[in-house]
């Protein structure tokens, strides 16, 4: 093995090494560094044997806690007998059998399914069936995508168009053309430390309306939100906003995207947030979960209408020129299965909404601390939001970070906003735990 690639060695070379982080202070992170090497259950391990607590479920998305046998054994069982196939005019038998098991989970009606390999795959794919819909019933004016301030719809060309993150947009140039945003619904003031859905703000769906009176709503193709903005430091829907989105969609005729990467797969206490919410989109946007994080994959889900209308030309066309190399790879696809296994075996998609009330309780708690200026939580989510420094938004995040790290908790912050969103296997000691080690950490934050 290359000595340079060895994890106990690694920390001693790491800043001339040539990977190139994603999402990472590059410079500051190799002369730190902060490394894993393996993973079982709701814990990572250092190189070094030390062990943390996985706060944030990897990156939201090892739901059923880490190297769980049943799927790690799918796995190689699979890669042993088909290794890959071309999802281009040729099949193979799990992605037909795990596509109609996903649609069985699903929101009723949301029927067809789409794979792709990540999140960020899954939002440009459900932007460009969005715009094809439209194209394919006649109604090819319809081309603007409507996003939301502080969303995040990962970092491909349409889901950074209608992402609303400024640090993730500006140095990319226009992007897409015909993109437009509503405002977000962060609200302090009126909402600090509301539990579960804020009470105020369900009027900022009517911006909405404000961006069809600017481009007759007959231009507008879809608009695109998280039922819960997680990356942005989660934003729980004030009540009845979302309906009201809703609402207001069906009415113009435009398709509503619910981009449920982080918050399908149990993590609001239902198996999609769409089920939480009980707010029906017309297409919902997948990864993450989906296979536990094992091996890559994402998916859209659409309306049997969607579906249908595609299919509506000659039999011997392609309906959708669109897909990937790896779209239903055989690894995920055995992935996927043994994951929706375990969930269902161990009721994971709906346990968040048992561990709900004392995850509530142990957030709010933190209330009093040092620099804490808001607490929101919603299913097994919380965020801690911390007043920044004076001219240095996000120092005081990245020390919390850092400071868990030293103490035995890996968790993810954004900006100033502590994330927590461990593995749903997670038991109420353990949550004590976490909260314990954010504790300490906000404690000796200057
Ligand atoms: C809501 C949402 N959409 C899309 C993405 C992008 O997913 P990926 O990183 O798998 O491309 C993420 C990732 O966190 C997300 O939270």
């Amino acid at each position: 093995m290359n000595e340079r690639a060895r994890p106990e060695t690694v920390g001693a070379t790491l800043e001339s090494s040539a990977f190139f982080m994603p999402f990472s202070m590059n410079r500051h992170f190799k002369k730190a560094p902060r490394l894993v090497a393996r993973a079982e259950g709701i814990h990572y391990y250092t190189p070094q044997g030390s062990k943390l607590i996985d706060g944030t479920s990897g990156l939201w998305c090892v739901n059923a806690g880490h190297c769980r046998k049943k799927i790690v054994e799918a796995v190689q069982k699979q890669v042993a007998a088909l290794d890959f196939a071309p999802p281009f005019q040729l099949g193979h038998p799990l992605a037909f059998e795990f596509a109609d098991k996903l649609a069985s989970i699903a929101p009723q009606g949301l029927s067809k399914v789409f794979f792709t390999n990540s999140g960020s795959e899954s939002v440009d794919t459900a932007l460009k069936l969005a715009l094809a819909y439209h194209r394919v019933r006649g109604e090819g004016q319809r081309t603007r995508l409507i996003g939301r301030e502080r969303g995040y719809h990962g970092v491909n060309f349409g889901g950074t168009a209608v992402g609303g993150i400024v640090a993730n947009r500006k140095i990319f140039g226009a992007l897409v053309a015909g993109v437009d945003h509503l405002r977000h619904t962060h609200d302090p003031a009126r909402n600090a430390f509301a539990r579960g859905q804020p009470k105020h703000g369900a009027e900022f769906a009517e911006d909405l309306e404000r961006l069809c009176a600017l481009h007759d709503p007959s231009t507008i193709a879809a608009v695109i939100v998280e039922p819960v903005a997680c990356s942005a430091g989660v934003l729980v829907p004030p009540l009845g906003y979302l309906e009201r989105l809703r609402e207001i969609c069906s009415r113009h005729g435009i398709l509503l995207i619910f981009d449920e990467v982080i918050t399908a797969w149990g993590r609001l206490g239902k198996p999609f947030a769409t089920h939480h919410f009980g707010v029906v989109p017309d297409l919902i946007t997948t990864a993450k979960g989906i296979t536990n994080a094992t091996v890559p994959m994402g998916a859209v889900f659409m309306k049997e209408e969607l579906y249908q209308a595609f299919m509506q030309g000659p039999e011997k066309a392609i309906e959708m020129p669109h897909g990937y190399t790896y779209s239903a790879h055989p690894l995920a696809c055995a992935a996927g299965l043994a994951t929706m296994q375990v969930y269902e075996e161990e009721g994971l998609l709906t346990r968040a909404a048992e561990l709900w009330p004392y995850w509530e309780e142990q957030a709010h708690a933190l209330k009093n601390l040092p620099n804490v200026i808001d607490i929101r939580n919603v299913g097994l989510i919380a965020a801690i939001e911390l007043a920044p420094r004076e001219g240095a938004v996000g120092a005081r995040g990245l020390d919390a970070h850092l400071k868990a790290f030293e103490r035995g908790a890996y968790i993810r912050v954004a900006a100033d906003t502590i994330a927590l969103a461990p593995p749903l296997i997670i038991e109420r000691p353990q949550i004590d735990e976490l909260f314990g080690i954010v504790r300490e950490a906000l404690k000796t934050l200057a």
